[in-house]
């Protein structure tokens, strides 16, 4: 079995993070959620993988490179446009051959493991095997409609009136059977060729698509709560470990995890929190479900419940929380009057300040 990850697309619901780096190389517990897909993959025994790549290749090639240290073999196909993800079936289509496949959208987030759900389509074989998870907020995913024994009835991409709570979990396990499908249909009115019409496609020649209803998932909706509350989840699971210094004047509670090079002076931190490597926390307070990036400095701060991106700075300010702090930005106090805010933002940049 193959293994087609996504890793292409633009990220506009995540901006300006997304600006300046690619949707899937955003961190969660200091680790890009696409490595988190390669290394659930590897763990299920997939290691040859076709990478589709689009405007970002460039800063995703950097960071997975051939795939070595996760263990697999990855092959970069381009995608020249976004214009669906059945068309990206149909690009790697020479790569793919006739060999079954898992497809893995490179922004979508899952807790567990992948293997019972390959065994189980191995065993069975249906045309397609898809992840099902019960959402508010059915209108901004693929639908499905399901009997008790959770073959797939009916989907639709992104309806209107939802039929089911049911939304598709990005990742979808195929036969080659899918590529027949993705050829034969036609663009969406999104202009894209959409694989829910595709599998649709199969449904209505009597194929048998199967589902299964998994809990534990999350996919970029744009939303800052969101991003913040995986990066809660996965921050739980830390396990701790001190490679880097703290001096005695410091004090280190729960589980934490500070890697090689990072500095923690007359600092309280407490866990769940990770400090990545080259970081220096000094005079600072760094509370539960806090991500600090690599090559980060805080000084004479209080942090908590946030993401912070590498190599940014914050520099004398009270409690900062429910935060995302970009690459390389600063947050400081103003020394001198007059006592005014003064703001270098990004597009789509948002300011919560309490006066
Ligand atoms: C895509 C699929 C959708 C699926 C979702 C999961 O939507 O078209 O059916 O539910 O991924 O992440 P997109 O993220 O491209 O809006």
């Amino acid at each position: 079995m193959k293994a087609l990850v996504l890793a292409g697309g633009t990220g506009s619901r995540l901006r300006p993070i997304t600006l300046s780096a690619a949707k899937q190389l955003i961190p969660v517990a200091n680790k890009p959620v696409l490595f988190y897909a390669l290394e659930s993959l590897v763990a299920a025994g997939v290691t040859d993988i076709g990478m589709i790549v689009g405007d970002t290749a460039d800063e995703i090639r950097a960071a997975v490179g051939d795939g070595g240290d996760f263990g697999a073999r990855v092959t970069y196909i381009h995608q020249e446009r976004p214009l669906g993800l059945a068309h990206a079936v149909l690009v790697a289509r020479p790569w793919l051959g006739e060999e079954d496949f898992v497809m893995y959208l490179g922004d979508n987030f899952l807790f567990g493991r992948l293997d019972g759900h390959l065994e189980r389509f191995r065993a069975d074989r249906p045309a397609a095997g898809l992840l099902l998870t019960r959402v508010d907020n059915p209108g901004a995913f693929g639908v499905a409609r399901v009997d008790p024994g959770g073959r797939v009835l009916r989907l639709e991409e992104k309806p209107r009136r939802p039929e089911s709570d049911l939304a598709l979990v990005g990742v979808y396990l195929f036969t080659p059977e899918i590529h027949e499908a993705a050829r034969a249909i036609r663009p969406a009115g999104s202009g894209e060729l959409e694989i829910t019409d595709a599998i649709q496609w199969l449904i209505d020649r009597g194929r048998r698509v199967d589902s299964t209803v998994i809990s534990g998932y999350w996919k970029d909706t744009g939303t800052l709560d969101d991003l913040l509350e995986v990066n809660r989840s996965v921050l739980e699971g830390v396990r701790p470990r001190v490679e880097g210094e703290v001096d005695d004047d410091s004090e280190i509670v729960g589980r934490v995890r500070i890697d090689p090079g990072a500095r923690v002076v007359r600092s309280r931190v407490v866990g769940p929190v990770v400090i990545g490597p080259g970081s220096t926390i000094s005079d600072s307070y760094v509370g539960p479900f806090t991500s600090i990036a690599e090559g980060c400095r805080l000084e004479d701060a209080e942090i908590e419940f946030s993401i912070v991106l590498a190599g940014a700075g914050i520099r004398g300010v009270g409690r900062v929380e429910k935060s995302l702090i970009g690459k390389e930005a600063r947050v400081e106090r103003a020394e001198n009057p007059p006592k005014a805010h003064r703001l270098l933002l990004g597009d789509h940049s948002r300011v919560r300040i309490a006066p």
